[in-house]
């Protein structure tokens, strides 16, 4: 079989090192892939945004089978395109993507449903958005409405925050067309949980629980990221609250999505906050999340590819999907600067042994050498009977890696270590 992987960082990576496992898998081309997924896939210097290169190489290279891992593609309609040409592909069409590609759209399916998720209010024009955080309490969340690579979400404490992030947002456009329309919403506090799942529209199959870490500093400090670390499984996340979130939002959200003509078929992420009220959806996203697919594959047992073509054919109910009983833990190193500059082109060294642990996301091959291309450099994992195992693991093989400018938090796994007690 020829598959093809449509993206370029570590959780493209990790899926791709999953996808090997099954000797169905001949060839995998990664689009465009990176330095480091080079050594499992042959890459393809196509972006994953271009959407007519990505179904002009499917066509003619014959691809038997697509993943679409990255939200941009999948929100432009990759796959609707794919399936057009007669492609089998994982991920869903444009109009079910919208469910990550639109906080708006998001935000009123869950209304409309009785889906718990923070109290919001909608707004398209700036001098209502101002008016309305003079009086609102404090802290706001601000959301700008599309896609904004996880930025987008600005937590104001004060009233003149919130004001600054309005006119960035609305008036200077600091994440482009996605603040034409702004959501503001009620502060939630709880834990956090990322639930992976797969659909295919009718079934819907949680994946192990992970914890992301957000922040880039230790302590959760410092401005958001795209994830500095993940642990597997979230020990906040009880059979209780799994039971509670299927009843309350897994199953109301896939029939939700089947209900307005929208089946959602792939990995729909939950982002919740287990709030004192229960459990409430942050956001959703459309795909499998950065870094936590590198925590949560490397502890499914079930074979990958068999669980995604029984999704794309509507045949979930019928396969196993079985998660192994440790833990897995995620250190994402990367350039010093991240989020915001940083310099790249340093030579990365990583010792043979600890490779098979290692998902490459922000590097690049020059002359045969792998050197740091991207903020988010390696994510380093650690499997272990359990978490404290786990992240041990993952630190000791973090340190046998070295490159110039490399940054990491030293603290991964420690908040549910302290829950676990
Ligand atoms: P999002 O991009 O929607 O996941 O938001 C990024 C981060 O902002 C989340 O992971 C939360 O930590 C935080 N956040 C988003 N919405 C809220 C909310 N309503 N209350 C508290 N924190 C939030
Ligand atoms: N790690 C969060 C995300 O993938 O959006």
């Amino acid at each position: 079989m020829k598959i093809m992987v449509v993206g370029g960082g570590g959780r493209e990576h990790a899926i791709i090192r999953k996808l090997k496992e099954n000797p169905q898998a001949e060839t995998i081309f990664a689009l465009p892939g990176n330095g480091g997924i080079a050594a499992d896939a042959q890459c393809v210097p196509i972006a994953a945004t271009d959407i007519e290169g990505i179904v002009r190489f499917a066509v003619e290279t014959g691809i038997d089978y697509a993943v679409v891992a990255p939200d941009d593609p999948l929100v432009l309609g990759a796959v609707n395109r794919l399936e057009a040409e007669g492609i089998p592909c994982f991920g869903p069409r444009s109009e079910a993507a919208i469910i990550e590609g639109s906080k708006i759209f998001a935000k009123n399916l869950m209304k409309k449903y009785s889906i718990p998720t923070a109290a919001c209010e909608v707004f398209d024009d700036l001098d209502a958005a101002l008016a309305f955080v003079e009086t609102a309490p404090l802290p706001a969340v601000i959301k700008a409405d599309g896609l904004a690579l996880g930025k987008g979400v600005i937590i104001a404490e004060t009233r003149d925050e919130a004001r600054d992030a309005l006119r960035g947002m609305m008036l200077d456009r600091r994440f482009g067309k996605s603040g034409e329309r702004v959501v503001i919403e009620e502060f939630l506090t709880g834990p956090e949980v990322s639930v992976l799942s797969f659909t295919d529209g009718e079934t819907v199959v949680p994946m192990v629980s992970s914890m992301d870490h957000k922040r880039a500093g230790e302590g959760d400090t410092g401005p958001n990221t795209g994830g500095m670390g993940t642990i597997a499984p979230n020990p906040f996340y009880t059979p209780e609250i799994a039971e509670r979130c299927m009843r309350e939002i897994f199953l109301p959200t896939i029939r939700a999505m089947k209900a307005e003509g929208r089946t959602f078929k792939g990995c729909l992420y939950f982002g919740l906050m287990l709030t004192p009220q229960g459990p409430k959806v942050i956001e959703y996203n459309c795909r499998f999340g950065d870094p936590e697919t590198q925590v949560v594959l490397p502890l499914l047992e079930s074979d990958l590819l068999t669980v995604m073509q029984a999704v794309t054919r509507g045949e979930l109910a019928s396969v196993p999907v079985r998660f192994a009983g440790g833990a897995c833990c995620c250190v994402v190193m990367a350039s010093a600067g991240y989020p915001t500059a940083y310099e790249k082109g340093f030579a990365i060294t990583i010792p043979e042994a600890v490779r098979p642990f290692v998902y490459v996301a922000g590097a690049a091959l020059r002359d045969g050498q792998l050197v740091t291309s991207g903020g988010r450099v390696l994510g380093v994992t650690g499997l272990g009977d359990d978490l404290r195992a786990a992240v041990r693991a993952a630190y000791e093989r973090t340190a046998q890696i070295s490159f110039e400018n490399a940054v990491y938090r030293r603290d991964i796994g420690q908040r549910a270590l302290r829950m676990e007690g």
